[in-house]
């Protein structure tokens, strides 16, 4: 199949799941050659992945940099609400991104992508350039700190493409009073990519979209910290501000289980554990995520966890995590 055929696969196939909804993101879509922003990679696995592209890894094999999934770029498209004419800014560069807002923006916009690591504004200035899209600025430095090009009533859009633990003072500062902000937050071990616009003197999020992002580095780095409870194989994700007691979490854990069941029936379309993790981590103090292997599930060490975690609470010595289970007399689910 030809490059032209796999992007309209790809293009359908957003359009069909609702990840592109309007009319100008299905054009931008059309026009970037995805695949000449991931050279080496075969075209049918640009177009066809279902996940990031990795591009570049630290040494040890830790991702680094990567070319968002293709739902991705289209979800924080639509919920950027972009217009020809807007001036954005993206953090966290690839050339990919920056050029389908390039698309969506239009010659009377503009478009400057800010990335903390030279080889990556490097490679981005160059695949941008042979793309045709040179309009895109390409910057190097820490995206979290004020740009000195950011116009002088603050950029229309700001599109984070890294995951941030917060919000840093510069994003306020650079945001336009109807500007809005995209920005991937991993807060209490979640990740949601959030679209914000200003509400008064606040900022106001309309959009959740559950997605990861490679975590931030540079000033805002942050780094979430595991406490074993079992082993590497159970393990609460902590963040900053969520102080833990580890010898007694891990004594706590080592206990005999009191096991207390919701009796709430979830079926696997249902979507209520994101929105009720969100409530919880904002709801309850210290909040984090309680992981494990489904080995360790099997063996009975552990309660049965998505992939992605469960919430946990805990105090001095004591833990309490949401575990599923299939429900008393039904099939899979
Ligand atoms: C997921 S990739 C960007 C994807 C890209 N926008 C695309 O077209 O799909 C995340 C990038 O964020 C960059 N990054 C991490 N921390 C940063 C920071 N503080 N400021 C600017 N860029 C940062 C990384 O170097 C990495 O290249």
């Amino acid at each position: 199949m030809g490059f032209a055929e796999l992007r309209e696969r790809m293009v359908r196939e957003l359009v069909e799941r609702g990840a592109i909804v309007s009319a100008a993101v299905e054009a931008a879509f059309r026009a970037v050659p995805r695949h000449r922003f991931a050279p080496g990679v075969p075209a049918a696995e640009v177009y066809g992945a279902p996940e990031a592209i990795f591009t570049k890894r630290a040494e040890g094999g830790r991702a680094v940099s990567s070319i968002s999934a293709s739902w991705l770029h289209a979800r924080m498209l639509e919920a950027a609400e972009l217009a020809p004419g807007m001036r954005a800014l993206e953090i966290g560069s690839g050339g990919c991104n920056a050029a389908l807002l390039a698309e969506m923006v239009g010659p009377d916009g503009s478009v400057t992508s800010v990335d903390i690591d030279p080889e990556i504004t490097g490679r981005a200035r160059r695949l941008l350039d042979e793309t045709g899209y040179a309009r895109v600025q390409v910057r190097t430095g820490d995206g979290a700190q004020p740009l000195a090009e950011t116009p002088a009533e603050g950029w229309d859009r700001i599109v984070v493409t890294t995951g941030a633990a917060d919000l840093p003072d510069a994003w306020f500062g650079q945001l336009a009073p109807q500007g809005r902000l995209i920005v991937p937050l991993r807060f209490r071990g979640l990740s949601r990519t959030l679209a914000f616009a200003w509400e008064g003197e606040h900022l106001r999020s309309d959009t959740t979209v559950i997605s990861g992002f490679l975590a931030m580095q540079g000033q805002s780095a942050h780094a979430p910290r595991s406490v074993r409870l079992a082993g590497p194989e159970v393990r609460l994700v902590v963040d900053e501000g969520q102080p833990t007691d580890d010898r007694a979490l891990r004594g706590a854990f080592a206990t005999h289980p009191n096991e207390r069941w919701t009796g709430v029936e979830l079926t696997g379309s249902e979507g209520l554990l994101p929105p009720l993790n969100v409530w919880l981590a904002g709801a309850v103090s210290p909040y984090g995520r309680l992981r494990a292997s489904s080995a360790a599930a099997e063996r009975g060490l552990v309660g049965w966890v998505p992939s992605i975690g469960a919430g946990a609470v805990w105090n001095d010595d004591s833990l309490a995590y949401l575990a599923l289970r299939r429900a008393p007399g039904e099939g899979e689910h």
